[in-house]
């Protein structure tokens, strides 16, 4: 009898776990390389019996390790008071630990236990995603490989934390909607590789992405591609703001927090679709594809019209409450200047003001913009032209022309902070001839010669996904991937750890693990061994 429950049990197990063949444990090659790493001889088997100790503050976090391990072992491991000393992965914060900062923590991998320490919880989870890359790449997979993997985790002493703040991705939800579901997946990735910034353009010429209450048309109009340019279906849309609470609280559960930006005073024919008044000549327009028109569009926001702020500010508020970031993005990039030099009320708001040309009247625009979202308790971005006309002592500039060299300098001697996403490295709409994965990793976000108190004006960089061609998901991830390995380590590791040969190695193993992960990715042969 005893015989025949057992065969039964097993058989259970049997068709729970589906039979994938057993692949060889992997050496360590974490992505991004830790701060300080020491291997010892030993491994740590995560079996059935493992445990997960914790206080009653780290238990949201105790969980999501759980999930975590639990499609692909089948384990369904319980949670415990910190007291069991064997066979137990304990997590636990330490206010001595102040020194590693928000985001660090330390790992401690032996025989019979391991250990995650930090400062705060978002250390614990960085612990956690480093704990995960030790484990084999299978541990991503959503269905359970039963016994035949045992689950393996090499013993180490492991103390990290991050070089730079700010580690950031873009992604352009204007000139492609992108799908909730797929910035989720998105955050996801990020948050394994430890980047903690989602920068969201969601507003730009080919569509208004996010819903305002105050003005519906923006999305009911300025959020759709008219029929007639035959759009492939799901490429245009808009977020709810349930929509964007859902993916602010999700990104927030990843470490991650969500920067929103809405362009101003260019970059808005979808807004002046809806609100032709506010442009300076008053006409109407219709939104249409990137490649279908001019690239950028030389109506813009009248700077002349008080009404263009008032909306503006409404629009503003209502983002405000959305979106916890200290930081607003407002965009500030490429506005022509040919619709404000010949429009009276742009004309008699420069003679007003005493500015000298449309470049200063960009400036006051900014400014003006800026003292409103000061007064918000929030902190202006704009791109680098926010720089011309004369820049505040308060904002930051997102460096992104990457063939002007002496931006970096000139914002940072001007005192403001800055984030750096040169053109040159950073943009992953470019293809791969132009920026490999090499050369993305190659990128060093402190400029020679830069002064301590100019260094510490670096926030850190982000890398770009503008979305006018790459229109679907697999081609976005194909974009990313695995360039973004590359701003994941410039931006954490220390500058000294970098190290091209080890780093190629370590993509590739990385890159067993996303494809677990449903990732797609491109066939680099700068990184890519076979
Ligand atoms: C930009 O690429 N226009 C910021
Ligand atoms: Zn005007």
């Amino acid at each position: 009898m005893e015989k025949i429950i057992l065969f039964i049990i097993l058989m259970l197990g049997f068709i729970q776990c589906n039979n994938n063949p057993p692949e060889l444990p992997e050496s360590i090659t974490i992505i991004p390389h830790p701060s300080e790493i020491t291997q010892h001889s030993g491994i740590f088997i995560l079996n059935a019996k493992t445990r997960i100790s914790c206080n009653f503050e780290l238990e949201s976090i105790a969980l999501q390790l759980v999930n975590l391990l639990k499609p692909a072992t089948g384990f369904d491991i319980e949670i415990i008071e910190p007291t069991r000393k064997k066979n137990v992965i304990a997590l636990s914060l330490d206010k001595n630990l102040s020194e590693l900062g928000k985001e660090g923590y330390k790992l401690e991998v032996k025989n019979d236990r391991i250990g995650i320490v930090a400062y705060t919880e978002s250390g614990i989870f960085y612990g956690i995603q480093t704990l995960r890359q030790l484990l084999p790449f299978q541990i991503e997979s959503t269905s359970c490989y039963g016994k035949d993997i045992k689950w393996e985790i090499p013993c180490v002493s492991i103390t990290d934390n991050p070089r730079f703040k700010w580690r950031g991705l873009m992604i352009d939800c204007s000139r492609t909607f992108w799908s909730k579901e797929f910035l989720k997946k998105i955050i996801r990735l990020m948050a394994l590789y430890k980047m903690n910034i989602l920068h969201l353009h969601l507003t730009d010429d080919q569509g208004w992405r996010i819903e305002i209450n105050k003005y519906p048309e923006l999305t009911q109009k300025g959020a759709r591609f008219p029929e007639k340019w035959g759009e492939p279906e799901g490429r245009d849309g808009f977020y709810t703001q349930e929509d964007i609470k859902e993916v602010v609280s999700y990104a927030a559960k990843h470490n991650i927090s969500v920067v929103p930006e809405i362009e101003m005073p260019g970059h808005t024919l979808a807004a002046l679709v809806c609100y032709p008044e506010l442009s300076c000549t008053g006409k109407s327009f219709e939104i249409h594809p990137f490649l279908k028109g001019p690239h950028i569009h030389k109506d813009i926001f009248c700077a002349g019209n008080e009404k263009t702020f008032e909306f503006l500010e409404n629009v503003l508020s209502e983002v405000f409450v959305l979106f916890p970031s200290k930081f607003i993005h407002i965009g500030g990039d490429e506005a022509p200047k040919i619709c404000w030099k010949a429009c009276e009320k742009c004309q008699s708001r420069m003679k007003a003001e005493g500015l000298k040309d449309e470049e200063e009247l960009q400036s006051w625009f900014i400014k003006k913009i800026e003292k409103f979202v000061t007064n918000n308790g929030k902190i202006l971005i704009g791109w680098d032209e926010i720089m011309e006309g004369g820049l505040s002592k308060t904002a930051t500039v997102m460096y992104w022309r990457g063939k002007f060299k002496d931006i970096p300098l000139a914002a940072t001697s001007h005192g403001n902070h800055i984030i750096m996403c040169p053109t040159t490295h950073c943009y992953f709409d470019y293809n791969y001839k132009t920026i490999s994965t090499i050369k993305a990793y190659e990128f060093e976000p402190i400029p020679d010669g830069f002064i301590q108190e100019q260094t510490e004006l670096i926030l850190g960089a982000q890398a770009c996904f503008w979305s006018h061609i790459d229109r679907t998901e697999d081609k976005a991830e194909r974009m990313l991937f695995p360039r973004l390995f590359s701003i994941a380590e410039v931006t954490w590791s220390p500058k000294e750890k970098r190290d091209t040969t080890h780093f190629k190695e370590r993509v590739n193993s990385q890159l067993k693990r996303i494809k677990k992960l449903g990732i797609h990715y491109y066939p680099d042969s700068t990184v890519i061994s076979n």
